[in-house]
């Protein structure tokens, strides 16, 4: 009591303020809060903006078809990636796992089946059909996300991102192009995959893939996509020492990952951050990154022309779109196949110059 009462009475015996050393130390200290609470405030503020600005309540979509685009029916439940073979057959993924989002998922979501279709562009105007899998393979565990194909004379390997019900696995399978078949050969489980997008197969028993995140939970993955944390990474898996190693450590949700029909270089496209980046392969298979093409839009999967080199993005455009279609399917999204020119690099110099971006964009 007494010592309150002193400490109202020096308080009130010393009239104006920052006068006495100590209301002087006072005084900064209270500069220095308000002014941790404004930077704080404002860089929350700047956070929250940005987020609210990636969701592209701002933009527009207009039908550009430059070519000829024809709807191919029969891959409309949850189709996730492409891959296109030397001789034109395509491989297309079918019934991808949007259970992560629970509640935020349209129902319809939880009806579709994991399978692999096959689609022939020398025959645009055929249909697709669906390639079974042959062998001892779980049809009913599984929900495909990437893939790719390596090309080899007397074989054709190929590689499908899996999520599980229990964990995350890579499934190796084998096609028969003259019946048209898939035999599965073998499942790759790691500890480094936690969240897998996307592969990229290097060789007949390597690939690169994404983790496009840490965690698998909703509301944690919400807050970590959401605070931006960058902890998605690129995992190297060599098939021989039968283990992965992480190749780039931090990543903002890196998500397709292809490369170039040299293998140089390999591209990693990051839909939250709107880039593609450009890394080159070293000897030891680690990457160097190279440089960062920034896109304006969501870019998803990497398809390469293997002739040209050609990148074609698929892309998100309107964020805010994309996340109700997930929710109810009859909502249309705006999407965008998208091709940034590039130059070859000049010279010496290591870098792929971006000169400009065509968009062509196919709107259906
Ligand atoms: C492809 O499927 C559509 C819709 O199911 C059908 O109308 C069309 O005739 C089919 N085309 C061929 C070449 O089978
Ligand atoms: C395709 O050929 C492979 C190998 O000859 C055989 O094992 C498989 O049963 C065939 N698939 C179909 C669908 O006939
Ligand atoms: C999706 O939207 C349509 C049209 O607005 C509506 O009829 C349907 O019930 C909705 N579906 C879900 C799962 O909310």
């Amino acid at each position: 009591m007494a010592v309150v009462r002193g400490m109202t009475r020096v308080r009130s015996q010393s009239p104006p303020h920052c006068l006495s050393l100590n209301s002087q130390q006072k005084c900064f200290f209270t500069m220095f809060r308000n002014i941790l609470i404004g930077i704080s405030a404002a860089l929350i503020l700047q956070h929250i903006l940005s987020v609210i600005y990636s969701l592209g309540f701002h933009k527009r979509a207009y039908n550009h078809r430059p070519g000829s685009c024809r709807v191919v029916t029969g891959i409309d439940s949850g189709s996730e990636d492409i891959h296109v073979l030397r001789n034109g057959l395509a491989l297309i993924t079918s019934g991808i796992d949007l259970t992560p989002l629970g509640h935020l998922m349209d129902p319809s979501g939880l009806t579709w089946k994991g399978r692999i279709y096959l689609f022939d562009f020398k025959q645009p105007n055929a249909n697709v059909t669906e390639l079974p899998i042959l062998g001892s393979f779980d049809h009913s565990d599984f929900r495909p996300h990437g893939i790719s194909v390596w090309e080899e004379e007397t074989q054709t390997t190929v590689f499908v991102v899996n999520h599980k019900q229990h964990r995350e696995a890579i499934e190796v399978l084998s096609l028969n192009q003259d019946n048209k078949s898939l035999q599965y050969l073998y499942s790759i489980t790691d500890p480094l995959m936690r969240s897998v997008n996307d592969v990229v197969a290097v060789g007949s028993n390597s690939f690169y893939f994404t983790n496009d995140g840490y965690n698998n939970q909703l509301f944690k993955r919400f807050l970590e996509r959401f605070l931006k944390f960058p902890w998605g990474n690129v995992i190297y898996y060599d098939g021989d020492a039968g283990r992965g190693q992480v190749v780039v450590s931090r990543g903002l949700e890196p998500n397709g990952i292809n490369r170039s029909p040299d293998g140089r270089y390999i591209y990693v496209s990051s839909p939250i951050v709107g880039t593609v980046t450009v890394y080159e392969q070293q000897a030891d298979h680690a990457l160097q990154p190279i440089q960062v093409i920034d896109l304006s839009t969501s870019p998803d999967n990497i398809y390469v022309d293997s002739t040209s080199g050609d990148l074609w993005l698929g892309c998100h455009m309107i964020g805010y779109q994309s996340m109700l279609h997930f929710q109810n399917f009859t909502q249309p999204a705006a999407s965008q196949a998208f091709s940034p020119v590039m130059l070859m690099p000049v010279a010496y110099y290591k870098s792929i110059l971006f000169r400009q971006c065509q968009c062509k964009t196919c709107n259906v």
